[in-house]
């Protein structure tokens, strides 16, 4: 009786100690099954796989190849169009223009793996994006020009490098200022401005609301022209800077005015020394008189082109490209995360 109770008491010691022990030793186990995971070099990587459920504007380009290794060298990042392999894609993204008109549902009635991210995407200022209440609280990421988006894509960038071998400085030019323009509205901020400078100085317009397209192919050299250049976007938002500064007015050589963000966000994201603010000026009169001050004096104009020595553009147009930005940022994207209110975050 005594020995077995004895034995009893003993076993009974001995699961009390395992007891305590085993969270230690399960998490010492597992700490090392994670290093060794994290240091063993030959593991196999997983593989990502990235899909687009719809092309943006219905524009859609090849996929075959490795695109992100050919641009990016990532590997193991795969971006496909074929929605059948929604149930094993890792990252669904949904470009917002077609969703918000109906034209491309969401995959509702499918199950949603557990650890399947869904991006939102669009790189069109707050007021084009519509129909934002409905898509509360589904998506993880969000894709777009802003600096605070998850996967920030904007429509080009500043890198270090000198210009382009053959780029010219201040060529002579026959004209002071021109703008080009499609959707004309005369409420927009641009287009008061417009109407009020050119009262002051001759400004040439070109686009499809003048009636004087300009094909791809005379678009840069008809802006290179002239002195100054109209970068006023549509749209006041914030970082919204578009391919009219980027393209038309760096990339043609010219000197862009600018009406956008704030001054702080064009210091922030383009070249030093590069621009004028239409907010740098009390008045359009004031503006013009400056405009024809520096184009009188070449020393001051070149200074607005120095930057060339230093710096390039880099745009972006190719969607593979901007979506390919997703394998290269994928470690770092928040783990969790939910767009609960999608709509206060685009309009913010
Ligand atoms: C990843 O994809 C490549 C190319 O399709 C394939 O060769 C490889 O086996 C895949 N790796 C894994 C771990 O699935
Ligand atoms: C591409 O990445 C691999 C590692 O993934 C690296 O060894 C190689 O040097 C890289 N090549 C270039 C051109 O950066
Ligand atoms: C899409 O994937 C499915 C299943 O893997 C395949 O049967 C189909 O041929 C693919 N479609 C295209 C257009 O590649
Ligand atoms: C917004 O969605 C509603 C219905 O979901 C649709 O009738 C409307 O046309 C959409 N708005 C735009 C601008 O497409
Ligand atoms: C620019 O104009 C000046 C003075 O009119 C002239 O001397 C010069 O040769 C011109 N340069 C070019 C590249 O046409
Ligand atoms: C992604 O968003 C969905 C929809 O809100 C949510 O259920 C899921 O938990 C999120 N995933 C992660 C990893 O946070």
């Amino acid at each position: 009786m005594t020995t077995s109770g004895g034995r009893g008491f003993l076993l009974f010691l001995l699961l009390l100690l395992l007891s305590f022990l085993s969270p230690v030793l399960y998490y010492s186990f597992l700490d090392q099954k994670l290093s060794l995971q994290k240091y063993r070099p030959n593991a196999p990587q997983r593989n990502i796989s990235i899909l687009l459920w719809h092309w943006p504007f219905g524009r859609s380009y090849r996929l075959d190849g490795d695109k992100c290794q050919e641009m990016y060298n990532t590997s193991h990042c795969f971006l496909t169009d074929n929605t059948s392999d929604f149930s094993t894609a890792d990252v669904v993204v949904f470009h917002h223009y077609e969703l918000s008109r109906g034209l491309s549902p969401l995959p509702l009635h499918l199950v949603r793996p557990a650890s399947q991210r869904w991006v939102w995407l669009s790189l069109e200022p707050p007021v084009n994006n519509v129909n934002l209440t409905q898509l509360n609280g589904l998506f993880n990421w969000t894709m777009s020009y802003r600096r605070d988006a998850d996967i920030s894509i904007p429509y080009g960038k500043t890198i270090p490098g000198g210009a382009e071998p053959g780029f010219q400085f201040a060529p002579n030019r026959s004209c002071l200022v021109s703008w080009v323009v499609s959707k004309y509205r005369p409420q927009q901020a641009r287009a008061v401005v417009y109407q009020s400078l050119k009262k002051y100085i001759p400004i040439e317009v070109y686009g499809k609301w003048n009636k004087k397209p300009l094909s791809d192919n005379k678009l840069l050299p008809t802006i290179a022209n002239c002195l100054f250049y109209l970068a006023f976007e549509n749209s006041e938002s914030k970082d919204y800077i578009s391919e009219k500064l980027w393209r038309n007015a760096f990339q043609a050589g010219t000197v862009p005015v600018v009406l956008g963000p704030s001054r702080a966000t064009y210091e922030a994201l383009a070249p030093p020394n590069s621009f004028i603010h239409v907010a740098d000026f009390k008045s359009t009169a004031d503006m013009a008189a400056y405009l024809r001050r520096v184009a009188a004096d070449r020393q001051v104009y070149e200074k607005y082109l120095q930057w060339h020595h230093t710096h390039r553009i880099k745009t972006y147009t190719d969607w593979r490209e901007r979506l390919c930005q997703i394998c290269v940022k994928y470690h770092s994207l928040p783990v969790h995360r939910v767009y609960q209110d999608l709509e206060s975050w685009v309009m913010s």
